[in-house]
């Protein structure tokens, strides 16, 4: 893969920081309101970006053991994502073949030896295969090995599990090389942590213009993580269609004078990548986070949030400490900030005050963003 290295993205903002490499281009576009409020657009978001496309769903880790599983109806279909006896982590609708019942019945996570319907009692294994129908001898000519769960394109790759609900996935074409920089950081070797299931009242798009754009850093975040950084110097380009941002942090000052071999990832910068199309990945310096949103309605969206970690806690003060760091950027930095202002900016473009939104030279890689939704959803 020829593209370039995050190193070199650090190299470019400590000399953008310097002053021996251009600041951004002054630019105004305009976004119709539109986009984010308009009905029969977001059901052409959601089925040619949501439906037929490979999202994360998980860190592989968050479903360690066999019968570990994920009950999830985040995509409007009922779906069940496990670990089987093989070790292999398979998705499956989560719907009985006898009537049509939904299986298992509590959303978020679980363990399970075997999947009970609750009507009739229908039995399947891990593997989705049909085990045990009560009375079967009331049943002529059923082939019981073509009543497995009807299966969803699932694969484990760089420690994330994706998953996409129609069609076949063709996970090489989507990640586009994306995988060469998530080794980098080593992301198959975290622990799943924690998490946070949310529905925030805001278009996707609003949360993602929010992870997309330095401009807002050092100031609706002052409170919070914002003083770690200097005013939005930011280095964004394209990974096929994700985006990779380097947010440069005041310790960026020192890597002006260091030989590129001494720079860091995680201590000059701060690396985000906005995984085509609902899914941010955050390097922050405490632990990476993996968002992935799953939009509901023009105006909703769940927002799974999960902490990963480089060991699991070693000690009941250690998974404390974990915990705070969690909750501060969970319902400091995302959720008094970024999803305050997402659905903020919801609310505010419902009363028609504006025709359109203004996004300038330092909003430029959302600017990209909303230019590769609307190609993808015109195809
Ligand atoms: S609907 Fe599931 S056992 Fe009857
Ligand atoms: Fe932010």
């Amino acid at each position: 893969m020829s593209q370039t290295k995050p190193l070199n993205l650090v190299q470019k903002l400590a000399a953008r920081f310097a002053g021996t490499a251009p600041g951004p281009t002054a630019q105004t576009r305009r976004i119709p309101v539109s986009a984010y409020t308009d009905a029969e657009r977001f059901d052409r978001e959601r089925q040619h970006l949501f439906m037929q496309q490979p999202l994360i769903l998980a860190h592989a880790s968050q479903l360690g053991n066999s019968g570990d599983a994920l009950v999830w109806d985040w995509l409007g279909v009922p779906l069940i994502t496990l670990r089987d006896k093989s070790g292999a982590v398979a998705t499956f609708r989560n719907v009985c073949r006898h009537r049509g019942m939904r299986l298992v019945q509590d959303e978020g996570q679980t363990c399970l030896r075997a999947l009970v319907c609750p009507y009739h009692q229908w039995t399947y294994g891990l593997d989705g295969a049909l085990r045990n129908i009560p009375r079967d001898e009331v049943f002529s000519d059923l082939d019981t090995a073509s009543l497995g769960l009807a299966r969803v394109a699932t694969e484990v790759r760089h420690g994330l599990v994706w998953v996409q609900a129609e069609g076949e996935m063709n996970l090489d074409e989507h990640l586009a090389g994306l995988g060469d920089d998530f080794d980098e950081f080593q992301l198959a070797d975290h622990h799943f942590c924690q998490q946070s299931v949310r529905t925030v009242k805001a278009n996707w798009k609003f949360i993602q213009d929010a992870f997309l754009d330095a401009y807002h850093v050092t100031r609706l975040h002052k409170h919070t993580v914002g003083p770690f950084f200097p005013d939005a110097v930011a280095e964004t380009d394209l990974i096929g269609r994700h985006t990779r941002s380097a947010v440069a942090r005041n310790e960026i000052e020192e890597a002006v004078h260091l030989p590129p071999d001494q720079l860091d990832l995680r201590r000059h910068a701060t690396f985000s990548y906005t995984v085509f199309p609902g899914s941010v990945l955050v390097f922050q310096p405490d632990y990476p986070a993996v968002i992935s949103l799953f939009p509901q309605a023009p105006d909703r969206t769940v927002f799974v949030h999960s902490m990963l970690t480089r060991h699991p806690p070693a000690s009941d003060e250690e998974q404390a400490h974990f915990a705070r760091s969690f909750r501060l950027i969970d319902e400091g930095v995302f959720g008094a900030e970024d999803i305050f202002v997402a659905e903020g900016a919801q609310r505010g473009i419902a009363s028609g005050a504006n025709d359109h939104l203004i996004f300038g030279g330092l909003e430029e890689a959302a600017i990209s963003f909303h230019d590769i939704v609307e190609r993808e959803i015109e195809q």
